[in-house]
């Protein structure tokens, strides 16, 4: 049966090289955190979809140095332009929320090379889901210009930005070893977000 195009999928080659296994070695992990996200109803309403917000600035605001880091700029192209860390803040200002003190991990400025890529891999896919999420947001009359800013896709698409990252990741040559700490990496980054949507979702004691 053929399957039918949907418009909101970016269109995207088959993973090959590390990037293959980074996605299905954390499939599960990204299943999950879908689950839990969308268990909290983040597109009910402003006040659910500022929860959402919440979670993505605490990941954003640990992974954000990565994206200035020297060494890493050498392997990944445009990695500060990258950075979508100002744009969900603007988001938080769109709405009328604080924004919260950026969280500072030292276990996460501490970060290996190979788990830094994990990290990065995290943050960068997530703007390829974000078109599904994009398209709910504009229920509640968010946009790229106006409270879902940091789901918008770059200029030159979805899948084009996409793919210039996972082919540079692809083509930084690691030791099996190190192939494993940027898998372990990418999982950790995800249990970290699980645990900020357990936080801003589901706990009452929660700031
Ligand atoms: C309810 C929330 C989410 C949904 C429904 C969702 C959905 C998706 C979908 C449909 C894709 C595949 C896009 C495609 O191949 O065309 C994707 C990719 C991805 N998402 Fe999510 N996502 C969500 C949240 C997140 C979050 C919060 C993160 C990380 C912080 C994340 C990380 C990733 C990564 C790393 C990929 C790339 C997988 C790969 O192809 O290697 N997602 N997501």
């Amino acid at each position: 049966m053929n399957e039918v195009a949907d418009p909101q999928r970016p269109v995207v080659e088959e993973p090959r090289g590390l990037w293959s296994r980074l996605k299905s070695e954390t499939r599960a992990t990204h299943e999950k955190l879908d689950g839990r996200i969308m268990a909290g109803r983040p597109f009910e309403s402003r006040i659910h979809y500022g929860l959402f917000l919440l979670v993505q600035h605490d990941f954003h605001s640990i992974v954000s140095p990565l994206y200035g880091h020297a060494d890493l700029a050498g392997m990944l192209p445009d990695l500060r332009s990258r950075d979508r860390l100002p744009t969900i803040e603007q988001d938080l200002r769109d709405l009328g929320l604080a924004v919260p003190n950026r969280l500072r991990s030292p276990r996460d400025y501490l970060l290996d090379i190979p788990g830094s890529l994990g990290w990065l891999y995290v943050a960068e896919g997530s703007n390829l889901g974000a078109a599904f999420l994009l398209k709910a947001a504009r229920q509640l009359d968010l946009s790229e210009t106006f409270g879902a800013r940091h789901l918008a896709a770059a200029p030159e698409g979805r899948g084009l930005y996409w793919k210039t990252f996972t082919s540079a990741l692809d083509a930084i040559e690691l030791s099996a070893v190190d192939e494993r700490r940027v898998i372990g990496g990418a999982n950790d980054a995800f249990m970290r977000v699980l645990g900020f949507v357990e936080r801003r979702f589901f706990d009452a004691t929660a700031d």
